[in-house]
């Protein structure tokens, strides 16, 4: 076993905080059966008690575990998609302590891809609470440096693990209810999973704190950040003037002092647009204006974390 694995489970045991690469993005880990290791889970990403974790697994076998129903759907969805960039709710086992669930009947698990992380969970054996390892209500970390500028020193250690090969946080699925619904829109996309489903999903229920649509400006840079239709892009540049960042698919004609060319493939601009806003932020402009992306189902994940990032999620 790698050594910096080797001393990661030992303080993961020892009820520490550690940090892992994973597929998605790095998550800020703590053993999810110890009620004293969540709370300082909490503390360091000052995070609202009622807002619940996801648990990462080795595998299925051991995810559903926490579960006290799961249903023929879960047991396919896991085998089309885990190990992967999805998370499932699912009603909580009664050994699952309301300290990782935010007092609610349901839980949130996940089993990684990332080998990094397959090596960590497997070493532990049980299940890791892990929140995406940032302040809360920022932009999600998809590189060790990320962490290290934002809470790298509240954590026991840092796992290194390169870019985040998704780079934008997993989909997530409940299947607690009646029928299942998409908590949050990810790299599986919606039509992948009704198609294993054999049904349509339903959209979030009403807006409430307990899932990640509750809050609008989540994944948020500290810039004001606005969306912008492509033909209006260089209208609102001259409106604003000089310090505007801008994140397009083009070079605008109007000359700004920050500029990110984005990539035209979905999945590549996902990879890319965490570090992209973090560099936006660095740059220390008044605006940062973001060119809207289409409209079409297979750029549904980047445009809720784009219409978070500029506040109108
Ligand atoms: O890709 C990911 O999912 C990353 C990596 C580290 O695995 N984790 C992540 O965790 O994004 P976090 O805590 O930043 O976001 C998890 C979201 C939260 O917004 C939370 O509300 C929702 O999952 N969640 C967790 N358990 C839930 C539950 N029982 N019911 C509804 N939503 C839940
Ligand atoms: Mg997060």
């Amino acid at each position: 076993m790698n050594d910096a694995v080797r001393r990661a489970v030992a303080i993961l045991r020892a009820g520490g905080l550690v940090v892992f690469p994973t597929e998605t993005v790095y998550g800020l880990g703590a053993d999810a059966s110890n009620p004293d290791a969540i709370e300082r889970l909490y503390a360091a990403k000052r995070r609202p008690a009622d807002h619940p974790v996801i648990v990462h697994f080795a595998d299925a076998r051991r995810a559903f575990g926490w579960a006290r129903e799961v249903p023929e759907a879960a047991h396919r969805l896991a085998a089309r998609f885990w190990p992967g960039p999805l998370t499932m709710i699912l009603k909580r086992a009664p050994q699952v302590g309301d300290y990782v669930t935010g007092g609610q009947d349901t839980v949130g698990l996940r089993v990684p891809s990332h080998p990094v992380a397959r090596e960590l969970l497997e070493q532990f054996g049980g299940g890791v609470a892990a929140p995406s390892a940032n302040v809360f209500g920022r932009v999600s970390p998809t590189s060790a440096a990320h962490v290290r500028e934002d809470l790298g020193a509240e954590a026991d250690c840092v796992l290194e693990g390169g870019s985040s090969e998704v780079g934008i946080e997993s989909t997530i699925v409940d299947l607690s209810g009646a029928a299942p619904a998409l908590l949050r829109p990810g790299h599986v996309r919606a039509e992948q999973l009704e198609a294993v489903l054999g049904c349509r999903l339903g959209a979030k229920a009403a807006v409430s704190p307990r899932h990640p649509g509750g809050l609008e400006r989540h994944y948020a840079p500290r810039t004001p950040a606005i969306l912008v239709a492509p033909h209006a892009l260089d209208a609102r540049i001259a409106q604003l003037g000089a310090r505007v960042a801008v994140l397009a698919f083009s070079r605008p004609d109007e000359p700004v002092a920050c500029w990110v060319r984005m990539p035209r493939e979905p999945a590549a601009y996902a990879q890319r647009l965490y570090s992209a806003l973090r560099e936006m932020d660095a740059a220390r402009c008044e605006t940062i204006l973001i060119e809207s992306p289409p409209e079409s189902p297979d750029w549904a994940a980047v445009l809720d974390r784009l219409r978070r990032a500029a506040g109108s999620g």
